[in-house]
């Protein structure tokens, strides 16, 4: 069954006290509305919030990335095997912040997702394009590759565990949003060519979430259409009340 999910993804943001007081913080105001959530803090932090988050059936943690190489001489890296000794469920892969700032390539994130599954952690793939390739009317195509690329490999079982996250590039941490007929628009577009590798079982069952400055304001609208199944959300996790808030509006 297609779960209902937001994903707070804090970024390099909130320090130890922070990231334990605001997970304490909204846990303690958790509505019961089945909405999966889960809480992506910085590395350092996973064991901690993980410990915070154990005896709640339904919130979860992500790690923000992996290594996307096994194990070995990689200073400062950390590998998907790490990550689950923690614990963790869910890791976020191909960013727009880490395709654009660390380089990463479709082939970079496919060892990652590689990796990922094979230790067990369920993979939010992220895609989203640029403005100027949606003004070049480009952007299913693009969005297309980075999907066809990054997953099209994995077995039936394996895409049982991936959720993609469209996070138009332009929206994000901008407060630019895409509108709600935009976002539904590409993910309809999303589950279709799921739907054409996979089956339409499998597209049916896969939660697609929105990201790019999705707030308390226009969090209804966007979670009202028919393919949006929840949200990543960036900026708007940071405070306890925006993120209740949000969690409110499905
Ligand atoms: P934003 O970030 O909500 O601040 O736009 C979303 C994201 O990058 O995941």
């Amino acid at each position: 069954m297609r779960k209902k999910i937001l994903v707070g993804n804090w970024k390099m943001n909130n320090n130890l006290k922070e990231s334990t007081s605001l997970v304490n913080d909204i846990l303690s105001e958790l509505p019961q509305n089945g909405v999966e959530l889960v809480f992506s803090p910085s590395f350092v932090f996973l064991h901690n919030v993980v410990k915070l988050c154990k005896s709640y059936d339904n919130v979860f943690v992500a790690a923000q990335d992996c290594s996307e190489i096994q194990n070995g001489a990689y200073t400062g890296d950390v590998s998907a095997e790490m990550i689950k000794s923690c614990d963790v469920n869910y890791v976020i892969l191909g960013h727009s912040e880490r395709r654009n700032k660390y380089a990463e390539t479709n082939y970079v994130i496919t060892q990652k997702v590689n990796l990922s599954l094979s230790n067990n952690l369920k993979v939010i793939l992220c895609c989203g394009e640029t403005l100027e390739q949606r003004e070049k009317k480009v952007h299913f195509n693009f969005i297309k590759s980075q999907i066809s690329d990054t997953l099209f490999h994995l077995t039936t079982d394996q895409i049982n565990n991936i959720i993609i996250a469209y996070e138009p590039i332009w929206a994000i941490g901008t407060g630019l949003t895409a509108s709600k007929e935009q976002a539904q628009e590409m993910h309809a577009f999303i589950r279709k060519i799921i739907a054409e590798k996979f089956g339409s079982i499998f597209a049916d069952n896969m939660s697609i979430l929105y990201g790019g400055s999705c707030k308390p304001n226009n969090a209804k609208e966007l979670f009202s259409q028919v393919d949006i199944d929840g949200g990543l959300i960036g900026g708007a996790s940071l405070s306890k009340q925006s993120f209740i808030e949000i969690l409110n509006s499905f």
